[in-house]
């Protein structure tokens, strides 16, 4: 399993320099409609990640959810983190900017509550009013978007004061990490939770290579 992140990062290299060359407005649209083409079999692949899942637990263990609290998942996909948390808060709003991955998660909604909402938009210009939610989360999508500083911004904007945020993301560990041209280091996201005015109250490493940054906005 390892071997296959290993070889997906390294077919990834190009792909991530010509896109990155061409600009946000073509970077979003490729995204968009590579994950729309591969939604069939994203959930598939999403399992054979090694430390993926497990990543998704601990950053949800992270957080103190309410019954009476509205949270935002941002990149979410077919629902990995929207549907875990949906019987623990009031409502939840899962955005993402493909279709396809959206439609899945509508398909997979008619077994779970009618609090899940689904939006089809920009993590970087998130279409909710300041302060909106009590929990905002994001879990493996920092590294693909464009401008990943724009989402850590526009998540501390949208999220409540007292409220927390968590975010998970590939770091520059191992050998993925160094060829993974969409892996962070642990303290340039810290640097950009600090200056988006976020307390960091946790940053650790998930095995194999996942950063989890969880903060509060004061
Ligand atoms: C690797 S998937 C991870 C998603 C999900 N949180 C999970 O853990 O399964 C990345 C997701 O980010 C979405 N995405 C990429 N760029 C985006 C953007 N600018 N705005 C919103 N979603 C975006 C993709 O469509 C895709 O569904």
């Amino acid at each position: 399993m390892y071997l296959l992140s290993l070889v997906a990062s390294l077919l990834s290299l190009p792909v991530y320099a010509v896109f990155r060359l061409a600009g946000r407005i073509w970077w979003n649209r490729v995204i968009a409609l590579t994950y729309d083409l591969f939604s069939k079999y994203y959930d598939s692949f999403v399992k054979l990640l090694p430390g993926y899942e497990n990543a998704s637990t601990h950053a949800l263990g992270s957080i103190r959810f309410s019954k009476d609290m509205t949270v935002l998942d941002v990149a979410c996909r077919t629902g990995l983190l929207t549907l875990k948390v949906a019987g623990k808060v009031k409502d939840i709003i899962g955005i993402d900017i493909s279709k396809g991955q959206l439609l899945r998660l509508k398909h997979k909604l008619a077994a779970y509550t009618a609090n899940v909402h689904i939006v089809r938009g920009d993590a970087e210009m998130l279409p909710f009013k300041d302060d909106s939610f009590g929990v905002v989360l994001s879990q493996g999508a920092l590294s693909e978007i464009a401008l990943p500083r724009a989402v850590i911004r526009e998540m501390a904007r949208v999220l409540k004061r007292g409220g927390s945020l968590a975010i998970v993301t590939y770091g520059k560990r191992g050998i993925i990490g160094l060829v993974n041209p969409w892996a962070f280091r642990p303290v340039d996201v810290e640097n950009d939770f600090l200056e988006e005015g976020l307390h960091v109250k946790r940053l650790s490493w998930l095995e194999p290579h996942y950063i989890l940054l969880v903060g509060a906005k004061r």
